[in-house]
């Protein structure tokens, strides 16, 4: 028999305000995808001069934004009906679920008075990781629509949303074909870990970095060589020009790999980042307190490849000793080019597929949320949201 389900998600746990509706259908062949909208708001502009995301800032943004992008989203699938009147509110239980939210209740109210209640069976929310001030729009925004729509939610982990992303290939699929028990690497700014995935849905927390992650390294290290943020893209772009070029690196860029001989899967990314700035120090002095172009592109190189090589030990050191039967990445450094080839290389190597996001979905969004929230039974209980605003695997 057939049957459907249309959820709406929201993802506010970082500098992305990013709506998604999404419909499964269930047939006797297995179950299809259907993306219906999909519309993010980067801040990422507003926070370079901060050199990283500020809290408050994006607190603000995404409270400014975010019924904008639920118009828009409902809009691109059809699903926005304007109210011909004014639309009768329980404004004392809309009031209640926003008492502390003294910017968002005038914006909500006023979306919902013009707005009537959409064809949709949930709202599937991001509840963390993240930062908090941010991660608590979407919350309040998914418990307001929940209480005035009278529609169940879905508290979706962030982190399992990225494991989600590879599964978006097109704007209509079917599952994909990933054999388990598969090995996630998740790899963002705020977050380096290996998850073993035995099913979708069961996680298993294999371990990760201990101090930074490596899209932060990748962050602080372009700051120090005084590239704006986000630096990871253009490390990225740095290093690929001096490989281009035929580049050799002389032992002055030489930079450690830290942990890679600690036989376990704990990783540690802070001290690789002292160590640019101790060079960063020295090249410097050695050029009347300037960096050469030279030297930006020699280290950004460096830096890249004792990242990779850190990488691609720990990766096959996870896959050994989990005997996964594929490999998923995830998360902003995804994008990386260099990280994506070893880790191909990698899995030719042991003879595994490698799944991996489009380079939009690497990044923080809302489609991956609702992938990872359509699967789950949704809850009336509004509780378990607030409940879980840190969760963690
Ligand atoms: O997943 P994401 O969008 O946000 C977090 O949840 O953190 O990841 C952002 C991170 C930033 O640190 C950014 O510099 C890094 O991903 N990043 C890259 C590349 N593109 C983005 N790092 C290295 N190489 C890239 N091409
Ligand atoms: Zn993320």
């Amino acid at each position: 028999m057939e049957t459907a389900r249309t959820i709406l998600a929201i993802e506010t746990s970082c500098d992305e305000t990013s709506v998604a509706v999404l419909k499964r259908t269930d047939l006797d062949t297995g179950a299809r995808y259907e993306v219906l909208s999909h519309v993010t708001l980067s801040q990422i502009e507003l926070h370079i001069p901060y050199g990283g995301v500020y809290p408050n800032l994006a607190r603000r943004e995404h409270e400014a934004n975010i019924t904008h992008v639920i118009a828009e989203a409902l809009q691109k699938a059809n699903l926005l009906v304007p109210a011909t009147t004014s639309m009768n509110l329980d404004q004392n239980a809309i009031s209640a679920v926003l008492s502390r939210e003294e910017i968002l209740l005038p914006i909500i109210s006023d979306f919902l008075e013009h707005n009537v209640k959409p064809d949709i069976d949930a709202i599937a929310v991001t509840v963390g990781p993240g930062l908090e001030p941010a991660l608590w729009v979407g919350i309040n925004t998914a418990r307001v629509l929940s209480t005035a729509w009278d529609l169940p939610v879905i508290p979706v982990n962030h982190m399992e949303g990225h494991i989600y992303s590879c599964w978006a290939v097109a704007t209509e699929f079917a599952q994909p074909d990933v054999p388990l028990p598969s090995l996630a690497l998740l790899i963002s700014g705020g977050h380096t870990e290996f998850i073993s995935v035995q099913n979708w849905g069961e996680y298993e927390y294999l371990g990760g970095t201990i101090d930074d992650a490596i899209g932060e390294a990748f962050d602080k290290s372009a700051r120090l060589l005084g590239l704006a943020y986000p630096g990871g893209p253009k490390v990225s772009k740095f290093a690929a020009e001096f490989e281009a070029t035929g580049g050799k690196l002389d032992t002055k860029y030489e930079l450690p790999r830290p942990m890679i001989g600690s036989g376990d899967l704990r990783m540690s990314f802070s001290g690789l980042k002292t160590a640019v700035r101790y060079m960063v120090e020295k090249l410097k002095e050695s050029n009347g307190g300037e960096l050469t172009e030279a030297d930006i592109a020699a280290t950004c190189y460096s830096f890249e490849t004792a990242v990779v090589d850190v990488l691609i030990k720990k990766t096959k050191l996870a896959l050994d000793q989990t005997c996964a039967q594929s490999l998923m990445i995830g998360g902003g450094v995804a994008a990386n080019r260099r990280i994506r080839s070893a880790l191909q290389t990698i899995c030719d190597e042991y003879q595994i597929p490698l799944l991996l996001p489009t380079s939009e979905l690497s990044t923080d969004n809302a489609l991956m949320i609702a992938l990872a929230g359509i699967h789950k039974t949704p809850t009336k209980d509004l509780s378990v949201l607030v409940a879980t605003g840190n969760l963690q695997f």
